[in-house]
């Protein structure tokens, strides 16, 4: 067979915690691509990249660390698992169980989750549950279902996500050939932030980069208790997927900002609105919560906080087909015209023709 990318845990097995009798669950995760944007770059004095997630095989990063996760607890004999999620977790818990003949069983915000997010879960065959609250309700509903009945919980704070995840920080720099000077993520639970420290921490103590990114995490913010300091009760802004307001791994997520001498800062739904918009541009379509992390770069950019030249990874967590009303809401309404080729050349303003 010609040779493909295998998935994480084949690609990083040394650094995974997998052994032999591990049933290695995959539908051949990461491997995503690092595409440079030529238009960023020019505009922020930098060299930018974009590691596109929504290039997983159910459209977010969150397949990294489901791909552990459902592996693991198929080795330790589960036979049902379940999570908490705005959308993302559920797509691809739902996927990897199918794939591994585990049950799914998914707790969804009512009414605040992408109709895309929500026909995954539901084709893999999910058990889906809208709860009558937020994603932090539901994740505590969840917690108590896995401490009292036989189910696993695969959301973020099952360590194995983490580890999966960290893979990213790998790629990033095995692509770059180091690491970047600075790597930018939107946080909700603020998981992926944290897996990402965990990942350049290791190639930086093997080794491997000389020095680790300085790692800036942007909360929406309606919906930023880390930038407060406070848990956010009614968490609020259109981009569902971190409409979070007590993340699990907060603290974990501020040390990651602190040691890298970074931050955790607050991008408004008009910036995210906009960098979606920027990115689209670019031939990405990614999600609106992943536009986060571009809408911090032009922040930070705007505010000086950028040493020219600098190397700068925007991770875009999930794919904009999640959510195409957002795309189509922005658009103009498409034109209806007869089957004719010199009237649609006339509608564009093609001139007179040959
Ligand atoms: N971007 C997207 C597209 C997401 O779906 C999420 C989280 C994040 C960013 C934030 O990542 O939580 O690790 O800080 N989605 C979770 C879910 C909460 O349920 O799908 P985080």
């Amino acid at each position: 067979m010609a040779h493909q990318w295998r998935g994480i845990i084949e690609e990083y097995r040394d650094r995974l915690p997998v052994t032999d009798a591990t049933p290695v669950v995959t539908l051949r995760e990461g491997g995503t691509p690092l595409v440079r944007s030529e238009r960023l770059s020019a505009e922020t004095g930098c060299e930018v990249w974009l590691k596109f997630e929504g290039a997983n095989p159910t459209g977010s990063f969150k397949d990294r660390g489901m791909t552990l996760a459902i592996s693991k607890a198929l080795e330790e004999g589960s036979r049902a698992v379940v999570c908490a999620s705005t959308g993302n977790t559920s797509a691809s818990a739902a996927a990897y169980a199918a794939k591994a003949g585990l049950t799914p069983v998914v707790l969804l915000p009512a009414g605040k989750v992408a109709l895309g997010k929500l026909a995954q879960a539901l084709v893999h065959g999910a058990h889906l549950v809208q709860v009558e609250g937020n994603f932090d309700e539901a994740l505590g509903v969840a917690r108590v279902l896995s401490e009292r009945y036989p189910v696993t919980l695969v959301n973020s704070v099952n360590p194995f996500r983490l580890e999966g995840q960290k893979t990213l920080a790998f790629e990033v720099c095995d692509a770059l050939g180091r690491a970047p000077d600075y790597h930018l993520v939107p946080v909700g639970n603020a998981g992926n932030i944290s897996s990402h420290w965990m990942g350049y921490r290791e190639y930086l103590r093997d080794g491997v980069i000389a020095e680790p990114p300085r790692l800036f995490g942007f909360q929406a913010a309606g919906a930023a208790p880390i930038v407060r300091g406070a848990p956010v009760a009614h968490p609020q802004t259109i981009a569902t997927a971190i409409r979070i307001g007590n993340p699990a791994s907060w603290e974990k997520a501020v040390a990651a900002a602190t040691e890298s001498e970074g931050a955790i800062l607050a991008v408004t739904d008009r910036e995210i609105l906009s960098a979606y918009r920027r990115v689209a541009a670019d031939g990405l379509f990614a999600e609106l919560a992943s536009a986060a992390s571009v809408a911090g770069l032009l922040q930070l950019s705007a505010a000086g906080r950028l040493d020219p030249g600098a190397t700068v990874v925007c991770v875009l967590t999930g794919h904009g087909l999640k959510e195409p009303d957002w795309a189509i809401a922005g658009a103009a309404e498409p034109q209806v015209l007869p089957a004719d080729a010199a009237a649609v050349a006339a509608a564009l303003g093609l001139g007179d023709g040959a």
